[in-house]
Formats: C-alpha cells, sequence, structure tokens
C-alpha cells in the first residue's frame, strides 16, 4: 500500500512515522524526529540513515536524543502534574546503562536505579547525583554495597542476609535503605494474577514484613529505612496492576509507622510497555503517571496518611523507542515456496532479545522508504545459530544487497544485553539531534575483542 506522508513524500511505509510531535514515545514505532527525506530515505534527528552508516559503520545504534528526553519530560511533569506531594523518576538504567544515557537523563532531573557496581560505578562516572541513585538487586556483593554507601547512594535491600550485611558494614553512621516487598501481583505482558505469595527471587516476602520492620527498628543505629520499593514486571499495557500494587504499597506504609519507622518514599518500580508492532497498545506515559499518582493520592487520603515522596523507574518505555539499529543487507537465501531469508550483518550479539524472548520487531528500509511494501521475507542474524532470526514475515520492498534495514525500538535490552558470540564486535551508537551526529560508545575492534585474553607462557610457541 503506497500512501503519502504528511510532509508531502510518497512513502509506502508511513504507517510507522510518528504523525503528532506531542505523542508519547512509547505509543511509537519510530523516534519522533523520523522523517522521509527528498531521495526517499530515513532521517532521525535530522541525520540521514544511510549517510550515518557510511560514517560510523554497521550495525549502527541511533538515539534519538528528542524522542528520549521527551519521554524523561513527559514522566517528570506527569508526577509534577497529577501528584501534590514530592516525586522523583528514576531511569532503570538495566535497559541501557552507558555515560551518555546516564548524562542525558540525569540532565532532565531524573535519578537512576542501578543493579550492580558497573552500573553504579557507569552513573557516577556520567555525573549523576548519588542523593538520586538507589541500587538494586538480590544478590549484591560486599564490595558493590561498600561502594554504594562510600558514594552516598540509597540502597535498596533485598533479603535478610543483605540486611545483616548491612549491620555489619554500617560503621560511620546509618546506612540510607529502602525494602524490597514481593508484592503478590505477577504480571504478565497483557494479564496479570495477584497470589498470595509470591515466586520470585526478588524482595522480602510480606508475610515476613512484621519481622522485617522490626529488625529494622532495633537497629536504627546501622539503618536508616527512608521507604518501601517493589516492582511487578515489564512490558505491562494494563495500568490496573500497577494501581493494585500502588494501594497495596500504602497498606504496607502504615503497618511500618506502627514500628515507629518514618518511612517516607514508595518506590513502585517501572514497566510501563512499548509499541514494538501495530497491535501493541500501551497507555500513554502521562495516563500511567496519572493512574498511579490518583491511587496513592486517594489510599493516603482514606488511611489519614501524609503523602509520601513517589519515585518509579521505568526503562524501557523512556529508552526503547528512541532507538533504531540499522543493519547492512547482504546474502539472500530464498527456500522455495517456504520463506526467504535476507541476512544482516548483526543478529542476536547486538538484539538477543527475539531469541531468548521471541519478542517482535518491525524493520523498514531507510534508502527506500518510498518504495511499495512488496515482499515478505525473514530476518536472519548472521550467527552461527538457526534461531538467529531477528524478524519473521517482515513487510518489505524489494531489497538487494548493500540496502540499509531499521530496526525499530532497539533501545531497550539491546545494547545492555549484547554479547560477542562468534565473536563478533559490538556495534558503536550514536547521538542524533538536530542534524548532528555524535558518537556515545565505540565500534569493538578485533584487538577489542583479545584484549581480556591471557595466553599462558606454555602456550605459546
Ligand atoms: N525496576 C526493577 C526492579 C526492575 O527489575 C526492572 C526491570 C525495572 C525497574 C524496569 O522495568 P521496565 O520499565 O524496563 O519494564 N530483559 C528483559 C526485561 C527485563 C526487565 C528486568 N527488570 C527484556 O528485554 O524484555
Amino acid at each position: 500500500m503506497v500512501s503519502t506522508h504528511p510532509i508531502g513524500v510518497q512513502h509506502a511505509g508511513s504507517q510507522y512515522l510518528p504523525l503528532r510531535r506531542n505523542t508519547s514515545p512509547n505509543q511509537e514505532l519510530l523516534p519522533l524526529t523520523a522523517r522521509v527525506n527528498n531521495h526517499g530515505c530515513l532521517e532521525i534527528g535530522g541525520c540521514d540513515i544511510t549517510t550515518l552508516v557510511q560514517q560510523f559503520g554497521s550495525p549502527l545504534y541511533i538515539l534519538d536524543e528528542e524522542t528520549l528526553r521527551l519521554a524523561c519530560q513527559q514522566y517528570r511533569d506527569g508526577f509534577k502534574q497529577y501528584y501534590q506531594g514530592e516525586s522523583q523518576v528514576l531511569y532503570a538504567s538495566k535497559a541501557w546503562n552507558c555515560l551518555a544515557i546516564c548524562a542525558i537523563v540525569a540532565a532532565e532531573g531524573l535519578g537512576i536505579d542501578v543493579v550492580s557496581g558497573g552500573e553504579l560505578y557507569t552513573a557516577l562516572t556520567a555525573g549523576m547525583n548519588p542523593e538520586k541513585i538507589y541500587l538494586h538487586g538480590n544478590n549484591k556483593s560486599r564490595s558493590e554495597l561498600t561502594l554504594a554507601i562510600e558514594s552516598g547512594a540509597t540502597i535498596v535491600v533485598d533479603n535478610w542476609y543483605e540486611l545483616k550485611t548491612l549491620v555489619e558494614l554500617a560503621d560511620s553512621g546509618p546506612i540510607r535503605i529502602m525494602l524490597r516487598l514481593t508484592p503478590g501481583i505477577e504480571c504478565h505482558t497483557h494479564e496479570y494474577i495477584r497470589t498470595g505469595h509470591l515466586d520470585s527471587k526478588f524482595g522480602f516476602d510480606p508475610n515476613d514484613l512484621d519481622a522485617v520492620f522490626t529488625f529494622v527498628s532495633q537497629h536504627t543505629s546501622a539503618l536508616n529505612c527512608v521507604g518501601l520499593h517493589a516492582h511487578i514486571g515489564s512490558q505491562i499495557f494494563e495500568r490496573q496492576p500497577h494501581q493494585d500494587l500502588a494501594a497495596v504499597m500504602v497498606q504496607w506504609l502504615q503497618d511500618a509507622a506502627k514500628y515507629g519507622l518514618n518511612v517516607t518514599e514508595l518506590n513502585i518500580g517501572g514497566g510501563l510497555g512499548i509499541r514494538y508492532v501495530e497491535s501493541d497498545d500501551p497507555p500513554s506515559i502521562d495516563e500511567w503517571v496519572k493512574a498511579i499518582c490518583e491511587v496513592v493520592q486517594t489510599a493516603c487520603l482514606e488511611a489519614n496518611l501524609p503523602l509520601p515522596k513517589l519515585l518509579c523507574e521505568p526503562g524501557r518505555s523512556l529508552v526503547a523507542t528512541a532507538c533504531v539499529t540499522a543493519y547492512t543487507i547482504g546474502s539472500v537465501k530464498v527456500v522455495p515456496d517456504i520463506r526467504t531469508y535476507v541476512a544482516v550483518d548483526g543478529g542476536m550479539s547486538d538484539n538477543p532479545r527475539p531469541i531468548t524472548y521471541q519478542s517482535q520487531y518491525r524493520a523498514v528500509v531507510a534508502n527506500k522508504m518510498s518504495a511499495p511494501l512488496t515482499e515478505t521475507v525473514t530476518i536472519a542474524g548472521k550467527h552461527c545459530e538457526s534461531g538467529d532470526i531477528l524478524i519473521k514475515n517482515a513487510q518489505l520492498p524489494k531489497t538487494e544487497p548493500g540496502d540499509i534495514l531499521v530496526v525499530m525500538g532497539t533501545g531497550a535490552y539491546n545494547y545492555s544485553m549484547a554479547s560477542n558470540y562468534n565473536r563478533l564486535s559490538r556495534p558503536a551508537a550514536v547521538v542524533v539531534a538536530n542534524g548532528e551526529a555524535n558518537l556515545f560508545l565505540q565500534r569493538e575492534t578485533y584487538q577489542d575483542l583479545i584484549r581480556q585474553d591471557c595466553l599462558p607462557e606454555r602456550l605459546k610457541k
């Protein structure tokens, strides 16, 4: 189907182009600055994708700064608009932790959630204010805990072992902690169930709440418990589970008060989904924030509790849509009457989500944006693994070697879960804005690949 793009370009894939500028990034397939230029090529952030690939190589992650910033602003401003108490949005940096993204989210006033010493170190190096850093993890090492304590980050305590370790480590005053609880709300992508006690490796069992609060209230010289945390899952499209969670957490807040604990922060986790394919229909960031604020405010009012500082920690919905991955098309294999494999120069090493979770993606051909979508093909990666398929049944124009395939929505859990399988180098990443592209992750070289290798003396010739 050929349609006319709003800016007047004949464009076969216009259904992917955002039509409204003030839209919620998580409801779009392409970054918000995506345009088709007069050459029929895709531009993002004012940069022609085919030129970027010539300049920076392939595959290439391309991050649209405007889309990322807008998502940050929508979260931040939503809480300001709908919540009468204090609030803080944290970026769940496991989605993509690197210096540049930490710096952008910090500049937008967000804090950060980190889950390892490495993520913590990166956030600190990027200049994130330690008072806005929260360290998660179900098995933090003593050195990770020590780095968090020394840097002034808040520790989200996950279990008894950690709680007791922190008491041992607290020799220079109380450590700022939150407690992570398992809420008993389990989310799958499109549905959720509530269970009495949930089978999860994360967090304290809510049935242990009395014991945990008692312990914390007996160790106030070591532990300064400022808040409670829970997270129910990821890529969630319904608002109800998060609303239920918020209500449950206000109840916990009331319980904490009975133990004389001055718990003033509630972190309701992350999890808002994004549109990867046309049929995905997540609520907007604004709708999600509004729903949560309303529940917390109503529940606090009913319980006659002062409003807590409200935190949330989205990852995917902040960064996923802002990024696309550009690949170069190479070999094609036609299996008669079955399918056509079109291979690209990356695959499961730069995007492990399809092989890991059977995740679906959409793609366009950056240099053929005005060509009709006449082919149905399978996009294969280049790894020695049959399952290394990025997209099944992709609708594309007729392609040839050298064309640039752009896979959308790759900003979350792609680079952060990338590997060097088959000794492929991890791609470079550029951030684009106003016609300028800046490298923020260098492409790995062959030297990088053997940097950690050691050849024991006796194995040398
Ligand atoms: N907070 C906690 C405690 C989390 O465990 C997570 C994600 C988040 C926040 C952020 O959730 P988000 O807003 O991104 O949904 N690798 C998987 C996703 C794993 C999510 C792990 N936890 C994927 O590629 O789909």
